[in-house]
Protein backbone atom coordinates (compact mmCIF):
# COMPACT_ATOMS: atom_id res chain seq x y z
CA UNK A 1 0.00 0.00 0.00
CA UNK A 2 1.36 3.61 -1.08
CA UNK A 3 0.41 7.08 0.08
CA UNK A 4 -0.61 9.85 -1.91
CA UNK A 5 0.05 13.45 -0.73
CA UNK A 6 -1.49 16.50 -1.92
CA UNK A 7 1.02 19.39 -1.39
CA UNK A 8 0.17 21.67 -4.17
CA UNK A 9 -2.58 23.81 -5.03
CA UNK A 10 -2.87 27.47 -5.12
CA UNK A 11 -3.99 28.57 -1.58
CA UNK A 12 -5.83 31.48 -2.06
CA UNK A 13 -7.85 31.57 0.73
CA UNK A 14 -4.68 31.59 2.80
CA UNK A 15 -3.18 34.90 0.88
CA UNK A 16 -1.07 36.50 1.50
CA UNK A 17 0.69 33.49 2.93
CA UNK A 18 0.26 31.93 0.37
CA UNK A 19 2.48 34.34 -2.04
CA UNK A 20 5.25 33.41 -0.79
CA UNK A 21 5.22 30.13 1.09
CA UNK A 22 3.29 26.49 0.75
CA UNK A 23 0.06 26.27 2.94
CA UNK A 24 0.74 23.16 3.59
CA UNK A 25 3.92 24.45 5.84
CA UNK A 26 1.65 26.75 8.18
CA UNK A 27 3.01 25.35 11.63
CA UNK A 28 -0.13 24.61 13.67
CA UNK A 29 1.45 23.94 17.03
CA UNK A 30 4.88 24.82 15.29
CA UNK A 31 5.06 21.98 13.08
CA UNK A 32 3.83 21.71 9.77
CA UNK A 33 0.37 20.80 9.02
CA UNK A 34 2.31 18.55 6.20
CA UNK A 35 4.24 17.29 8.57
CA UNK A 36 1.56 16.07 10.44
CA UNK A 37 -0.09 14.61 7.63
CA UNK A 38 3.33 12.31 7.07
CA UNK A 39 3.38 11.26 10.75
CA UNK A 40 -0.41 9.61 10.08
CA UNK A 41 1.16 7.67 7.17
CA UNK A 42 3.86 6.73 8.54
CA UNK A 43 2.08 5.56 11.85
CA UNK A 44 -0.13 3.63 9.51
CA UNK A 45 2.55 1.66 8.78
CA UNK A 46 2.71 3.12 4.73
CA UNK A 47 6.16 3.52 3.82
CA UNK A 48 6.38 4.27 0.14
CA UNK A 49 5.05 8.08 -0.36
CA UNK A 50 4.18 10.64 -3.26
CA UNK A 51 3.53 14.14 -2.74
CA UNK A 52 2.19 16.21 -5.73
CA UNK A 53 4.07 19.68 -5.54
CA UNK A 54 2.80 22.41 -7.39
CA UNK A 55 4.83 26.27 -7.93
CA UNK A 56 6.04 25.74 -3.98
CA UNK A 57 7.69 22.34 -4.30
CA UNK A 58 11.65 23.40 -3.89
CA UNK A 59 9.98 24.67 -0.61
CA UNK A 60 8.15 21.95 0.16
CA UNK A 61 10.98 19.36 -0.69
CA UNK A 62 13.51 21.43 0.97
CA UNK A 63 11.27 21.53 4.38
CA UNK A 64 10.70 18.09 4.48
CA UNK A 65 14.57 16.80 3.88
CA UNK A 66 15.69 18.88 6.48
CA UNK A 67 12.89 17.15 9.05
CA UNK A 68 13.83 13.98 10.35
CA UNK A 69 11.18 13.45 12.77
CA UNK A 70 9.58 10.62 10.01
CA UNK A 71 11.19 8.14 8.19
CA UNK A 72 9.56 7.51 4.50
CA UNK A 73 10.60 6.88 1.12
CA UNK A 74 9.07 10.07 -0.63
CA UNK A 75 8.78 10.72 -4.55
CA UNK A 76 7.90 13.96 -5.82
CA UNK A 77 5.28 14.30 -8.15
CA UNK A 78 5.25 17.69 -10.15
CA UNK A 79 2.08 19.12 -11.18
CA UNK A 80 2.42 21.90 -13.20
CA UNK A 81 -0.90 23.52 -12.59
CA UNK A 82 -3.58 22.55 -10.06
CA UNK A 83 -6.17 21.42 -12.28
CA UNK A 84 -7.71 19.01 -9.39
CA UNK A 85 -7.75 16.16 -6.71
CA UNK A 86 -8.42 13.55 -9.37
CA UNK A 87 -5.58 14.98 -11.72
CA UNK A 88 -2.70 14.18 -9.34
CA UNK A 89 -4.13 11.21 -9.47
CA UNK A 90 -3.44 10.97 -12.89
CA UNK A 91 -0.35 12.50 -13.07
CA UNK A 92 0.90 9.80 -10.10
CA UNK A 93 -0.14 6.45 -12.35
CA UNK A 94 3.42 5.65 -12.62
CA UNK A 95 4.06 6.16 -9.02
CA UNK A 96 1.01 4.19 -7.75
CA UNK A 97 1.69 1.19 -10.00
CA UNK A 98 -0.97 -1.48 -9.32
CA UNK A 99 -0.88 -0.38 -5.63
CA UNK A 100 -3.60 0.08 -3.39
CA UNK A 101 -3.04 3.95 -2.07
CA UNK A 102 -4.55 6.68 0.40
CA UNK A 103 -4.69 9.65 -0.76
CA UNK A 104 -4.04 12.58 1.95
CA UNK A 105 -4.80 16.47 1.65
CA UNK A 106 -1.77 17.82 2.57
CA UNK A 107 -3.61 20.96 4.66
CA UNK A 108 -5.94 18.41 5.99
CA UNK A 109 -5.39 17.94 9.92
CA UNK A 110 -7.15 15.03 11.98
CA UNK A 111 -6.82 14.13 15.33
CA UNK A 112 -6.50 10.44 15.75
CA UNK A 113 -4.88 9.46 12.26
CA UNK A 114 -5.60 6.73 9.52
CA UNK A 115 -4.12 3.98 11.36
CA UNK A 116 -7.33 2.34 11.86
CA UNK A 117 -9.18 3.28 8.90
CA UNK A 118 -6.26 1.75 6.60
CA UNK A 119 -6.62 -1.04 8.63
CA UNK A 120 -10.06 -1.85 7.47
CA UNK A 121 -9.38 -0.99 4.30
CA UNK A 122 -6.79 -3.49 4.20
CA UNK A 123 -8.85 -6.08 5.83
CA UNK A 124 -12.25 -5.64 3.66
CA UNK A 125 -10.87 -4.11 0.16
CA UNK A 126 -13.79 -2.13 -1.09
CA UNK A 127 -13.21 -0.71 -4.11
CA UNK A 128 -12.89 2.76 -2.32
CA UNK A 129 -13.44 4.15 1.08
CA UNK A 130 -14.24 7.42 2.30
CA UNK A 131 -13.39 9.10 5.54
CA UNK A 132 -16.27 11.29 6.18
CA UNK A 133 -17.47 13.18 9.36
CA UNK A 134 -20.27 14.84 10.59
CA UNK A 135 -20.99 18.59 9.81
CA UNK A 136 -23.78 21.12 11.02
CA UNK A 137 -23.09 22.76 7.69
CA UNK A 138 -23.07 19.78 5.20
CA UNK A 139 -23.92 22.71 2.66
CA UNK A 140 -20.34 24.00 2.83
CA UNK A 141 -18.55 20.73 1.64
CA UNK A 142 -18.75 17.52 -0.16
CA UNK A 143 -21.80 15.61 1.24
CA UNK A 144 -21.64 11.99 1.04
CA UNK A 145 -25.67 10.25 0.95
CA UNK A 146 -25.20 7.05 2.57
CA UNK A 147 -27.57 3.87 2.47
CA UNK A 148 -28.12 2.07 5.95
CA UNK A 149 -25.01 0.31 5.84
CA UNK A 150 -22.96 2.93 5.38
CA UNK A 151 -22.11 2.33 1.40
CA UNK A 152 -22.01 5.93 0.00
CA UNK A 153 -24.66 5.92 -2.58
CA UNK A 154 -23.90 9.20 -4.13
CA UNK A 155 -21.86 12.22 -3.81
CA UNK A 156 -22.48 16.03 -3.85
CA UNK A 157 -20.38 19.24 -3.77
CA UNK A 158 -21.49 21.96 -2.14
CA UNK A 159 -25.36 21.24 -2.49
CA UNK A 160 -27.67 23.81 -1.67
CA UNK A 161 -30.00 21.05 0.21
CA UNK A 162 -27.86 18.37 1.46
CA UNK A 163 -28.73 14.82 1.52
CA UNK A 164 -27.39 13.66 5.16
CA UNK A 165 -25.11 15.25 7.30
CA UNK A 166 -21.92 13.50 6.19
CA UNK A 167 -18.93 15.29 4.87
CA UNK A 168 -15.93 13.82 2.92
CA UNK A 169 -13.01 14.53 5.13
CA UNK A 170 -9.53 14.83 3.19
CA UNK A 171 -8.34 11.02 3.19
CA UNK A 172 -9.81 8.51 0.34
CA UNK A 173 -8.94 5.07 -0.18
CA UNK A 174 -8.54 3.46 -3.47
CA UNK A 175 -7.90 0.54 -5.35
CA UNK A 176 -6.16 0.83 -8.66
CA UNK A 177 -9.88 0.48 -10.00
CA UNK A 178 -9.84 4.66 -9.71
CA UNK A 179 -7.71 5.07 -12.75
CA UNK A 180 -10.37 4.20 -14.97
CA UNK A 181 -12.49 6.57 -13.11
CA UNK A 182 -10.21 9.66 -12.98
CA UNK A 183 -9.36 8.62 -17.27
CA UNK A 184 -13.04 8.94 -17.74
CA UNK A 185 -13.84 12.17 -15.95
CA UNK A 186 -14.00 15.59 -17.34
CA UNK A 187 -13.50 18.56 -15.83
CA UNK A 188 -16.31 20.47 -13.34
CA UNK A 189 -17.38 23.87 -14.19
CA UNK A 190 -14.60 25.19 -12.60
CA UNK A 191 -11.80 23.40 -14.88
CA UNK A 192 -10.75 20.88 -11.87
CA UNK A 193 -10.55 17.22 -12.27
CA UNK A 194 -12.73 16.36 -9.26
CA UNK A 195 -12.04 13.60 -7.49
CA UNK A 196 -15.78 13.05 -6.39
CA UNK A 197 -16.75 13.12 -9.58
CA UNK A 198 -14.54 9.62 -10.02
CA UNK A 199 -15.66 8.43 -7.20
CA UNK A 200 -19.44 9.00 -8.41
CA UNK A 201 -18.45 7.27 -11.56
CA UNK A 202 -17.08 4.09 -9.78
CA UNK A 203 -20.58 4.43 -8.21
CA UNK A 204 -22.71 4.63 -11.13
CA UNK A 205 -20.93 1.61 -12.40
CA UNK A 206 -21.52 -0.35 -9.17
CA UNK A 207 -18.52 -0.34 -7.10
CA UNK A 208 -17.95 -1.22 -3.44
CA UNK A 209 -17.65 2.24 -2.33
CA UNK A 210 -17.67 2.36 1.52
CA UNK A 211 -17.11 5.12 4.39
CA UNK A 212 -16.27 5.74 7.77
CA UNK A 213 -17.17 8.27 9.95
CA UNK A 214 -14.51 10.20 11.58
CA UNK A 215 -15.52 11.37 15.38
CA UNK A 216 -12.81 13.09 16.76
CA UNK A 217 -11.47 16.48 15.58
CA UNK A 218 -10.79 17.04 11.79
CA UNK A 219 -10.33 20.03 10.14
CA UNK A 220 -9.49 21.61 6.65
CA UNK A 221 -6.57 23.93 7.18
CA UNK A 222 -7.51 26.25 3.92
CA UNK A 223 -8.93 29.64 5.82
CA UNK A 224 -7.45 31.63 8.62
CA UNK A 225 -10.52 30.70 11.16
CA UNK A 226 -9.62 26.96 10.65
CA UNK A 227 -6.08 27.34 10.97
CA UNK A 228 -6.34 28.93 14.37
CA UNK A 229 -8.75 26.57 15.76
CA UNK A 230 -6.89 23.56 14.09
CA UNK A 231 -3.63 25.07 16.04
CA UNK A 232 -5.81 25.22 19.30
CA UNK A 233 -6.20 21.79 19.35
CA UNK A 234 -3.14 20.77 18.42
CA UNK A 235 -1.74 23.11 21.27
CA UNK A 236 -3.98 21.03 23.82
CA UNK A 237 -1.73 17.54 23.38
CA UNK A 238 1.96 19.23 23.20
CA UNK A 239 3.88 17.88 25.11
CA UNK A 240 4.55 20.32 27.97
CA UNK A 241 8.57 21.09 28.31
CA UNK A 242 10.91 23.77 29.34
CA UNK A 243 13.77 23.75 27.59
CA UNK A 244 14.65 27.31 27.23
CA UNK A 245 15.70 29.75 29.38
CA UNK A 246 13.01 30.86 31.67
CA UNK A 247 13.73 33.73 34.04
CA UNK A 248 12.54 33.16 37.89
CA UNK A 249 10.11 36.41 37.00
CA UNK A 250 8.17 34.57 34.34
CA UNK A 251 4.97 32.88 35.29
CA UNK A 252 4.37 29.49 33.13
CA UNK A 253 0.98 28.48 33.55
CA UNK A 254 -0.87 25.46 32.77
CA UNK A 255 0.90 23.54 29.18
CA UNK A 256 3.46 25.29 28.12
CA UNK A 257 6.54 24.18 25.55
CA UNK A 258 9.21 26.35 25.27
CA UNK A 259 12.02 25.09 23.00
CA UNK A 260 15.62 24.86 23.22
CA UNK A 261 16.99 27.97 22.71
CA UNK A 262 14.35 30.49 23.48
CA UNK A 263 14.54 33.05 25.75
CA UNK A 264 11.34 34.62 28.25
CA UNK A 265 11.75 37.40 30.73
CA UNK A 266 9.37 38.50 32.83
CA UNK A 267 6.54 37.34 31.55
CA UNK A 268 3.15 35.59 32.00
CA UNK A 269 2.93 32.51 29.47
CA UNK A 270 -0.78 30.74 29.90
CA UNK A 271 -1.29 27.68 27.95
CA UNK A 272 -1.69 26.05 25.97
CA UNK A 273 1.67 27.46 24.52
CA UNK A 274 4.21 26.85 21.80
CA UNK A 275 7.55 28.56 21.56
CA UNK A 276 10.07 27.95 18.70
CA UNK A 277 14.07 27.98 19.26
CA UNK A 278 15.87 31.50 19.30
CA UNK A 279 12.20 32.98 19.93
CA UNK A 280 12.90 36.18 22.85
CA UNK A 281 10.40 37.11 24.57
CA UNK A 282 10.46 39.47 26.82
CA UNK A 283 7.88 41.76 29.41
CA UNK A 284 4.64 39.99 27.49
CA UNK A 285 1.31 37.88 28.41
CA UNK A 286 1.40 34.93 25.89
CA UNK A 287 -1.79 32.88 25.48
CA UNK A 288 -3.71 30.85 25.57
CA UNK A 289 -3.67 28.93 22.59
CA UNK A 290 -0.76 30.90 20.65
CA UNK A 291 1.92 29.24 19.15
CA UNK A 292 5.10 31.62 18.44
CA UNK A 293 7.69 30.07 15.84
CA UNK A 294 11.71 30.15 15.84
CA UNK A 295 13.38 33.51 16.48
CA UNK A 296 10.79 35.38 17.15
CA UNK A 297 10.94 39.12 19.05
CA UNK A 298 8.22 39.72 20.96
CA UNK A 299 8.35 42.47 24.08
CA UNK A 300 6.13 44.49 25.48
CA UNK A 301 3.38 42.82 24.17
CA UNK A 302 0.17 41.01 24.59
CA UNK A 303 -1.00 38.04 22.26
CA UNK A 304 -3.37 35.33 22.39
CA UNK A 305 -5.16 32.64 20.28
CA UNK A 306 -2.74 33.17 17.40
CA UNK A 307 -0.25 31.55 15.11
CA UNK A 308 3.40 34.09 14.29
CA UNK A 309 5.72 32.41 12.21
CA UNK A 310 9.46 32.16 11.69
CA UNK A 311 11.45 35.47 12.42
CA UNK A 312 9.02 38.05 12.89
CA UNK A 313 8.59 40.62 15.79
CA UNK A 314 5.72 42.47 17.88
CA UNK A 315 6.87 45.36 19.82
CA UNK A 316 4.86 47.27 22.31
CA UNK A 317 1.01 45.92 21.11
CA UNK A 318 -0.96 46.42 24.04
CA UNK A 319 -3.42 42.74 22.18
CA UNK A 320 -3.51 40.78 19.37
CA UNK A 321 -5.82 37.91 19.43
CA UNK A 322 -7.56 35.63 16.38
CA UNK A 323 -4.49 36.63 14.46
CA UNK A 324 -2.08 34.88 11.79
CA UNK A 325 1.11 36.62 11.60
CA UNK A 326 3.46 36.02 8.49
CA UNK A 327 7.40 35.57 8.52
CA UNK A 328 9.48 38.14 9.34
CA UNK A 329 6.81 40.58 10.07
CA UNK A 330 7.39 43.95 12.10
CA UNK A 331 4.13 44.93 14.35
CA UNK A 332 4.89 47.88 16.14
CA UNK A 333 3.06 51.26 17.15
CA UNK A 334 3.13 54.31 15.36
CA UNK A 335 6.17 56.45 16.32
CA UNK A 336 3.90 59.23 18.00
CA UNK A 337 6.25 62.12 16.50
CA UNK A 338 5.81 61.09 13.07
CA UNK A 339 1.63 59.68 12.86
CA UNK A 340 0.43 62.62 11.20
CA UNK A 341 -2.54 62.33 13.67
CA UNK A 342 -2.90 61.11 17.16
CA UNK A 343 -4.70 58.02 16.36
CA UNK A 344 -3.24 57.33 12.69
CA UNK A 345 -2.50 53.96 11.77
CA UNK A 346 1.36 53.17 9.86
CA UNK A 347 0.60 50.51 7.46
CA UNK A 348 2.79 48.42 4.93
CA UNK A 349 0.99 45.77 3.70
CA UNK A 350 1.58 43.43 0.89
CA UNK A 351 -1.15 42.07 -1.30
CA UNK A 352 -4.15 40.62 -0.22
CA UNK A 353 -3.27 41.32 3.21
CA UNK A 354 -6.14 41.55 6.08
CA UNK A 355 -6.29 43.94 9.07
CA UNK A 356 -8.56 44.77 11.47
CA UNK A 357 -8.40 47.68 13.94
CA UNK A 358 -9.92 48.31 17.04
CA UNK A 359 -9.41 51.51 16.93
P1 LIG B 1 -7.77 22.85 -1.99
O1 LIG B 1 -7.75 23.49 -0.64
O2 LIG B 1 -9.05 22.31 -2.44
O3 LIG B 1 -7.27 23.87 -3.11
P2 LIG B 1 -6.19 25.03 -3.07
O4 LIG B 1 -4.93 24.60 -2.41
O5 LIG B 1 -6.01 25.47 -4.48
O6 LIG B 1 -6.78 26.18 -2.12
P3 LIG B 1 -7.78 27.40 -2.39
O7 LIG B 1 -9.14 26.78 -2.54
O8 LIG B 1 -7.67 28.23 -1.13
O9 LIG B 1 -7.28 28.14 -3.58
O10 LIG B 1 -6.69 21.69 -2.04
C1 LIG B 1 -6.66 20.66 -1.07
C2 LIG B 1 -5.25 20.11 -1.01
O11 LIG B 1 -4.90 19.49 -2.25
C3 LIG B 1 -4.18 21.14 -0.73
O12 LIG B 1 -3.16 20.55 0.05
C4 LIG B 1 -3.66 21.47 -2.11
C5 LIG B 1 -3.79 20.15 -2.84
N1 LIG B 1 -4.05 20.24 -4.29
C6 LIG B 1 -3.11 19.73 -5.18
O13 LIG B 1 -2.06 19.21 -4.79
N2 LIG B 1 -3.41 19.78 -6.51
C7 LIG B 1 -4.56 20.32 -6.99
O14 LIG B 1 -4.77 20.34 -8.22
C8 LIG B 1 -5.50 20.87 -6.05
C9 LIG B 1 -6.78 21.48 -6.52
C10 LIG B 1 -5.20 20.79 -4.71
Amino acid sequence: MKALVLAGGTGTRLRPITHSSAKQLVPIANRPVLFHVLQDVADADIKEVGVVVGGTADQIRAAVEDDDSVNLDITYIPQEEPLGLAHAVLLARDFLGDDDFVMYLGDNYLRGGITDLVAEFRRDRPTAQLLLARADDPGDFGVAELDASGRVVGLEEKPAAPKGDHVVVGVYLFTPAVHEAVRAISPSWRGELEITHAVQWLIDRGADVRSTTHSGYWKDTGNVAALLDANRVALESVEPLVAGDVDPATELVGRVRIAEGAVVRGSRIVGPVAVGAGTVITGCRVGPYTAIAERCHIEDSTIEFSIVLPGSSITGVSRIEASLIGRHVEVTPADPAQAPAPAAHRLVLGDHCKVQISS
